[in-house]
């Protein structure tokens, strides 16, 4: 492997054949006789994403020597929610562009945005009981209640810069590590035709490796609203600030702001009328630090991360899952 940022696709070649199974199993879920229904479905399939969480499935399944011909369908099912995540989340944001194409709410309206989300979890959670075992139903009911509890608390919290880290960390917590933490668990101990997890000591403590990627993941994305570019991130940016989202390095700024610079920063955000909030913040104020602070947050909890990969028995798997880490901290997409 080539050093500095290791390629998404090196780390996900040991899986490429249970990924392709995955992407199969989706691609029917997708299908619909109704031709409105296959239209949209069509139009988010057509780009994928990264496929970071259901590859966790299938890697932690490989490096733990779990991996059964019902992970490829554990995979498609994590997947499946994410996606529904984000059509969702795309109406809250009001973002116009997702994977490279138009958001569903911009391409059709916030109501359908709305069902198709629905429909989305509902065929996953469709696929998930007709698994031999009902652990992942089980762990991903309880994920999916989780991340909407996120969300919901996000929105509840906007505008809020009184907002601790820790209360700041258990949101993105809810809304993003709690499904890459499922993810890790499921692989790492999902059984055919049994409902109690294969080592659930290890399931802990490949869930505590996946909740911890998957914050800091979310930290760098906090980032990449503000420093990234539309076109490499293949999504809308800005609308964190655009929406009254709080983050970590917005958080860290105004913790720092004199009474000035805090009167400033609010009216940025919240000002009736004001164009392009995120511009005017980052042409104001030196954001810098408070982006370095978040991603050196980041970097601390990719590396106890990869700490607990101490658990798993040494292989070029366990290699590729701590390079991983690197993929989360320094990734452009
Ligand atoms: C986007 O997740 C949502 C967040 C939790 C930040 P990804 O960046 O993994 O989205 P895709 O699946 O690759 O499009
Ligand atoms: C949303 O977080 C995470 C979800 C659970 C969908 P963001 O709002 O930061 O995700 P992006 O930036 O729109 O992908
Ligand atoms: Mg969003
Ligand atoms: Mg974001």
């Amino acid at each position: 492997m080539s050093a500095g940022l290791p390629e998404l696709t090196d780390l996900l070649g040991p899986i490429e054949g249970e990924l392709e199974r995955m992407r199969a199993i989706i691609g029917a879920q997708l299908e619909d006789r109704s031709a409105a229904v296959s239209d949209m479905t069509a139009h988010v399939g057509r780009f994928r994403g990264k496929q970071l969480r259901g590859s966790l499935v299938l890697l932690l399944g490989r490096a733990t020597g779990n991996l059964s011909a019902e992970h490829p369908s554990v995979a498609a099912v994590v997947e499946m929610i994410h996606l529904a995540t984000l059509v969702h989340d795309d109406i809250l944001d009001g973002a116009l562009v997702r994977r490279r194409v138009a958001s569903v709410n911009q391409r059709w309206d916030n109501q359908v945005a709305v069902l198709l989300g629905d429909f989305l979890y509902a065929r996953a959670f469709s696929l998930s009981t007709d698994l031999s075992s009902r652990l992942a139903s089980r762990v991903l009911a309880e994920t999916t209640r989780r991340l909407c509890v996120g969300e919901i608390e996000q929105s509840a919290r906007r505008y809020d810069f009184e907002m601790s880290q820790e209360q700041l960390e258990s949101i993105a917590g809810a809304k993003t590590a709690s499904l890459y933490a499922a993810a890790c668990e499921l692989g790492a101990s999902y059984r055919m035709g049994q409902d109690e997890p294969a080592d659930p000591e290890l399931g802990r403590e490949m869930r505590e490796f996946g909740w911890e990627i998957g914050l800091a993941f979310q930290l760098v994305d906090d980032c990449l609203d503000i420093t990234g570019e539309e076109a490499e991130l293949g999504k809308t940016v800005g609308t964190d600030v655009e929406d009254g989202k709080v983050t970590l390095p917005v958080l860290h700024t105004f913790a720092r702001a004199d009474a000035t610079k805090r009167a400033r920063i609010r009216d940025i955000f919240m000002a009736p009328g004001l164009e392009r909030r995120a511009r005017v913040l980052r042409e104001e104020l030196d954001l810098g630090p408070g982006i370095e602070y978040t991603l050196s947050r980041a970097a601390e909890l990719v590396a106890s991360a990869r700490g607990r990969l101490a658990k798993l028995p040494p292989s070029p798997l366990r290699d590729g899952l701590f390079e991983l880490g690197g993929f989360v901290l320094g990734r452009k997409w």
